[in-house]
């Protein structure tokens, strides 16, 4: 029987997982089937087990379920338990399941292999405290950059999330108002404003020269806070894609043991419209 594989979400009709991993089984000759999953609310552990149950191997998870997934998992990676949600889940030859999350590292090889942007060196910014904000902070705090500052509308999230994931004041949450008179080398928005066509609520000023804006979403047309970025000078601002291919060849990796070349599936990404993973 074909390898299964499928991303499981709410909605999930928007997915480009499947073409992505269709894509990434051709060029590397495996064989495999990769589908969509609509998970039902409520019944998530459900439809993971009854998928698991009929030959199902690895499954991706996206919006809303990837804590519940995290929750679910027998077993746990390291950076799946620092952010405390799955975005893949594999199936153990011992019929266990371990949970993984692969976003952070999406998120670092796009940024740092992809489009060589020294993290080390610089003052970054992260707008956002919510479940796609917390599965990068660490990922970003272990390239030792100099500086890392959480800021979120809801100014306590930020503290607390702050303070969770950054050791001995690695890292500092604030609110949005706190922002003024600051400045960032990069500046990365991890908030759902973008679901609205808005940017958050920020200084117009936050961009050093040269500066780059990031947002992990993306869209056919360029995302308003893509556009931000460009309006106040931004050397480069870039959508979420590259995060979107990267994240979906660290999983394939885990599932099938090799890893794909990403940089064809980013360009041909170009072309499709979605928002979703
Ligand atoms: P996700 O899992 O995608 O991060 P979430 O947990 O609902 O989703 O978090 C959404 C994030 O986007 C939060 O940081 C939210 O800010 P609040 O904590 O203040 O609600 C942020 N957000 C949503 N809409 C926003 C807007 N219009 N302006 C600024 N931040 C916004």
């Amino acid at each position: 029987m074909t390898d299964r594989y499928a991303v499981i979400g709410n909605p999930i009709e928007h997915s480009k997982s499947p073409l992505i991993h269709a894509a990434f089984a051709k060029q590397t000759g495996e064989t495999l089937e990769y589908s969509r999953l609509l998970g039902n609310p409520g019944e998530f552990a459900t439809d993971v087990r009854e998928f698991f149950s009929r030959g199902g191997r690895g499954l991706n998870v996206t919006v809303p379920f990837k804590e519940e997934a995290w929750q679910l998992a027998d077993e746990l990676s390291h950076r799946a338990k620092v952010a405390t949600a799955a975005n893949t889940l594999i199936l153990l030859s011992d019929g266990r399941i371990r949970g993984d999350n692969t976003d952070g590292v999406g998120l670092i090889r796009d940024l740092m292999t992809n489009h060589g942007f020294p993290l080390r060196s610089s003052h970054i910014l992260l707008l956002g405290a919510g479940g796609a904000s917390r599965g990068v902070i660490r990922p970003l705090l272990d390239e030792n950059p100099a500086s890392l500052v959480v800021a979120n509308r809801t100014a306590s999230k930020a503290v607390a999330l702050a303070c969770e994931l950054g050791e001995n004041g690695e890292t500092e949450g604030c609110g949005l108002d706190d922002l003024a008179d600051r400045q960032f080398d990069l500046i990365i928005n991890a908030t759902a404003a973008g679901l609205d066509g808005k940017v958050p609520a920020i200084p117009d000023t936050l961009l050093t020269t040269r500066g780059w804006t990031y947002d992990m979403m993306y869209g056919n047309e360029p995302t308003a806070f893509v556009r931000w970025g460009l309006e106040r000078g931004a050397a480069k601002s870039l959508d979420g894609r590259g995060m979107l291919v990267e994240q979906a060849a660290e999983s394939f990796f885990l599932w099938r043991g090799m890893m794909p070349d990403t940089a064809p599936m980013i360009q041909a990404l170009v072309s499709y419209p979605s928002i979703s993973v």
